[in-house]
């Protein structure tokens, strides 16, 4: 930096380097001081407009800002613009599905499609956790993609089952409870060959008469297959409703079946679950979903069609 000034009339501020770099004192140019005033306008009204400060004492609370503006409320309009343009877009649809019987909602190729395609996510939040994505079942939950039914597999059973709730009971230790430990034994035996087609080999004649000493026959029907449904089990398929519903290990269905047999199914002593009883709950969902006369419909539609509907 020089000490003497060769350039005193140009108004530079003194400050010279490498011989003749100067800084000069010119004002800034006209559109960056506009820009400079703008910008604190800009924050004056920003302030004034927006929820900006946050207050100092404590409660979380902050400057509304002139309109009460907020992002979540912004956020809410848009999303009903959204809405009501699909509202009105399938009105149609949803007051077809509103007035139709399951049965005509079935047989109705288009509305079946719209049924099934707005299910999914209704199914995945209030059904999957239990039932599965896809229905696919859970140990404790039935499978509802295949083709075996507690409570029936036509679209009026199904919708019955979401309209009331579903309890299967069964007697611990067969009707009268009085099954011994062997008779139990005989007669896991007996289901389990039920399962394999084995049914009326003589081998398990003694677990075939307790079958019938027990009644099981009046629930799971004389030959394992209930005469009709009414939440009992088929017993002659390999579909097990408690544990791994595919399970093929021989000794875990055996526990399973020797399991249920010994404590039964929602069985209750004053009031209680008693200790190893399985618990079989499906709720009613009258009350639980929103828009329950429609959506139950819609959901019986999807559930039928899942792979497994009569
Ligand atoms: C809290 C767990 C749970 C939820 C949630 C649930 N279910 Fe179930 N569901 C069950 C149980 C347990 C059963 C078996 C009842 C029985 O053993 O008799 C069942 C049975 C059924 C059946 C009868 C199956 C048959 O074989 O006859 C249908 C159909 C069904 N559920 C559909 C649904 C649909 C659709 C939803 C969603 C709206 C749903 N469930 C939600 C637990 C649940
Ligand atoms: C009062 C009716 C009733 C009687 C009697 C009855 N059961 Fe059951 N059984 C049911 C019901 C209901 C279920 C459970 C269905 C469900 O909730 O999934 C069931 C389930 C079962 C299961 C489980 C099947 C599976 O897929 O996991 C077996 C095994 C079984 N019963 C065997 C028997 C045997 C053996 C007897 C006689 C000692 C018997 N039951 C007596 C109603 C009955």
């Amino acid at each position: 930096m020089a000490s003497h000034n060769p350039w005193p009339d140009e108004g530079n501020t003194g400050h010279i380097w490498d011989e003749d770099l100067r800084e000069l004192d010119n004002p800034p140019p006209l559109w960056w001081m506009l820009s400079f005033y703008a910008g604190f306008i800009m924050i004056i009204f920003y302030t004034l407009y927006y929820p900006v400060i946050p207050l100092t004492d404590k409660t979380g609370e902050f400057t509304k800002g002139l309109t009460g503006w907020t992002q979540i409320e912004e956020y809410k309009e848009d999303y009903k613009v959204l809405k009501d343009w699909r509202v009105a877009k399938f009105a149609d649809k949803e007051e077809q599905l509103a007035a139709m019987s399951v049965d005509q909602i079935l047989k109705d190729e288009e509305l079946k499609n719209y049924a099934v395609a707005t299910s999914k996510v209704l199914f995945g939040d209030y059904c999957a956790a239990c039932h599965g994505a896809g229905g696919a079942g859970n140990p404790n939950f039935p499978v509802l993609a295949d083709d075996d039914w507690l409570w029936g597999g036509n679209v009026k059973q199904i919708e019955a089952s979401l309209i009331q709730g579903r309890v299967g009971n069964m007697p611990a230790k067969g009707m009268m409870g009085n099954l011994t430990d062997e008779e139990i034994d005989q007669v896991t035996d007996y289901v389990v060959a039920l399962s394999e087609g084995k049914g009326n080999d003589a081998a398990f004649a003694a677990g075939k008469a307790v079958y019938a000493k027990g009644m099981c026959l009046a629930c799971h029907g004389p030959a394992g297959k209930p005469l009709a449904p009414a939440g009992a089990a088929n017993l002659t398929d390999q579909i097990w409703r408690f544990g791994n519903p595919y399970e093929t290990d021989q000794e875990k269905i055996r526990e399973m079946v020797k399991n249920v047999v010994t404590y039964g199914v929602n069985v209750k002593k004053d009031g209680k679950y008693i200790e190893g009883t399985r618990q079989a709950i499906m709720p009613s969902f009258k009350e639980r979903l929103p828009d329950a006369d429609v959506n139950i419909k819609r959901l019986s539609v999807y559930v039928h069609q899942l792979g497994g509907g009569q």
